[in-house]
């Protein structure tokens, strides 16, 4: 069989450009070298001594049921079994980015695109794109919590719906899967927690979004969140804070039309701003923010 290729973003004289690839691979984990098996180790072993009293208990445990250790990069096929009897979802290889209604038609047939290549030793603390670590370690252990797992195919068809809307619909769909999916945090009896890949998979956000002054950390509402431009380039400006999966779940499922609607009229908000409506947990110092650049 012949390798998949490891697809990143071009260089351009316009800067880096993403590259995007529709392709479903065999994970080719027998060419995995000693470096990928040390590189996802050394990630592993950093975010798990970080991670207890951090992530949710959610992510711990999935985490734990899966078996995921620094030993070797996992094999799709073996987490595979266990999401199948857990909750239906299934691992696909996939080579780079996927073009965005891919993405959602696969979340939608409960298949969770995962990168098969993993991060270069020189990009151990920053990669641009999602690699197997941001997308095995960061995503994955949660789709065994069935909540959870129901919100990522509902997100699935209401991004195939957005897709056949308008962009301006998928922005607002974009929003709430970065500030969620990617950057969620959630209240429990133990104090504020982290269930967002983005952050799980970074050791810098991980201390940073929980204890830093600097970020704003408000109450998740849906509307709101649509509206939240965001970073892509730095650690966010604001946090949205669920009280548990149920209320995300609960949030997206009516159809979201008519909010589409509503937004197109509103202006959208700044990534550290804050607006009265707002449920304040923490307001941000605003330390170190960039002033522009906010997407
Ligand atoms: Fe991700």
């Amino acid at each position: 069989m012949e390798n998949p290729e490891r697809i990143q973003h071009k260089l351009t004289d316009k800067g880096y450009v993403p590259v995007y690839t529709t392709a479903i691979v065999e994970q080719p984990w027998d060419s995995y070298d000693p470096v990928e098996h040390g590189t996802w180790a050394t990630l592993f072993e950093r975010q798990s001594k970080l991670l207890p009293g951090r992530a949710c208990d959610e992510f711990l445990q999935g985490l734990a049921h899966f078996g995921m250790s620094a030993r070797s990069i996992p094999r799709f096929a073996d987490l595979n079994e266990k999401l199948k009897l857990a909750t239906g979802w299934k691992l696909i290889g996939v080579q780079g980015l996927l073009p965005e209604l891919d993405f959602f038609e696969h979340l939608a047939a409960r298949e969770f695109p995962v990168t098969w290549w993993i991060r270069k030793p020189e990009e151990i603390d920053y990669i641009s794109e999602p690699d197997l670590f941001h997308d095995l370690f960061g995503h994955v252990p949660l789709l065994l919590n069935p909540v959870f797992a129901d919100y990522m195919q509902a997100y699935g068809r209401g991004g195939v719906k957005a897709a056949r809307n308008s962009p301006e619909a998928l922005q607002f769909l974009t929003r709430l899967y970065w500030y969620t999916v990617e950057f969620g945090l959630i209240q429990t009896a133990a104090g504020l927690r982290i269930y967002g890949a983005g952050i799980v998979s970074s050791k810098g956000e991980s201390i940073y979004a929980l204890e830093s002054a600097a970020p704003n950390r408000i109450g998740f509402d849906l509307l709101r969140v649509m509206r939240a431009r965001y970073r892509i380039d730095t650690y966010q400006k604001t946090y949205f804070v669920i009280d548990d999966f149920h209320q995300l779940f609960a949030a997206t499922e009516p159809d979201f039309t008519p909010y589409y609607e509503l937004l197109r009229d509103l202006p959208s908000i700044g990534a550290g701003a804050i607006v009265a409506q707002d449920q304040v947990i923490t307001r941000g110092t605003g330390e170190g923010w960039l002033l522009d650049g906010d997407v």
